[in-house]
């Protein structure tokens, strides 16, 4: 039997979701048809496409850009949240809430959201071996992308975090945000400053700005330095990367992150577990 998935962006054509879901169903042995949806960039449109989806018969769903807010006031008004969407604001994973199908509610008021972002950065830093067990972690950006991972990192046992961002205020009010949304998270623990004046040694250096769809560069202190850099987006030159390459971190870019949150995603529609290394190899070399 196929199980049926779709990944709903707007645009979405550019999407890579397809392939690497293509490559878990071969590698657990399953039927799966995933395909890209796109859908007109307003909430009533995503949420008639999602509960034509499901009503349908649709397994699971990832959601991409802009949608992954519109999800999550879906979700909350419907099927429910997990504790990394809610902390998040924001959903990229969409799945049947069973319990609730069970109790006869109809399939579009159990629309269930979770997010695999921030847990599929945590995921594919472990697999590179880089530390976070008491790791010094500095994340520049405070927008959607920082949200996401700021509580999958402290909970991996980072010892410290410092959110750097251009416009502190932001920095500032997503870590007050965060400690309301999350008892796992106090403003105690994370420090804010601007991104100039972010400097020190970290063990970990995390890019999660936008910048690099912009083609500027980030205006970084010469006091800041770090073991090991990490860029969030993928798929194009990375001047944050290079920076930090040239005074002697470790680097990647965020492509491993795609992958880990896309495993994720199909663990929790599925049950299979993936090899994302594996993938990984594969999908490299197609
Ligand atoms: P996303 O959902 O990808 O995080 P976002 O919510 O628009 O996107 O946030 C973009 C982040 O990139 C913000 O932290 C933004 O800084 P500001 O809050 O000061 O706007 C950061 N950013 C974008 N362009 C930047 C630039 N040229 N220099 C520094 N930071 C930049």
């Amino acid at each position: 039997m196929t199980q049926h998935f779709i990944v709903i962006g707007n645009p979405i054509a550019h999407s890579k979701s397809p392939e690497i879901h293509t490559q878990f169903a071969a590698q657990v042995g399953i039927n799966i048809s995933y395909q890209r949806q796109y859908c007109p960039d307003d909430a009533a449109g995503f949420t008639a496409v999602i509960e034509a989806f499901f009503q349908g018969g649709g397994v699971g769903a990832n959601v991409t850009v802009p949608f992954k807010q519109v999800a999550y006031d879906c979700c909350a008004a419907r099927g429910g949240l997990s504790e990394h969407a809610k902390v998040a604001g924001a959903v990229n994973t969409l799945l049947l809430n069973k319990a609730l199908l069970k109790s006869g509610t109809p399939i579009a008021e159990a629309i269930y959201g979770d997010n695999t972002d921030g847990q599929g950065l945590v995921n594919h830093i472990t697999s590179l071996g880089w530390p976070l067990k008491d790791a010094r972690v500095a994340i520049i950006g405070a927008g959607g992308a920082a949200r996401g991972v700021i509580l999958p990192l402290i909970e991996a046992g980072i010892a410290e975090l410092t959110l750097a961002n251009r416009t502190l205020s932001k920095a500032i009010n997503l870590v007050a945000e965060l400690s309301v949304a999350s008892e796992t998270i106090n403003d105690q623990q994370i420090k804010t400053c601007s991104t100039e004046a972010l400097s020190g040694d970290f063990d970990i250096i995390i890019n999660a700005t936008s910048i690099g769809l912009s083609g500027d560069t980030l205006l970084l202190s010469d006091e800041l330095s770090g073991h090991y850099a990490y860029d969030m987006m993928y798929g194009r030159e990375l001047p944050f990367l290079q920076h930090f390459a040239e005074r002697g971190a470790q680097t990647s870019d965020g492509y491993g992150m795609l992958i880990g949150q896309a495993a994720l995603s199909f663990e929790c529609w599925t049950g299979h577990t993936i090899d994302v290394v594996k993938v990984t190899k594969t999908l490299q070399a197609l």
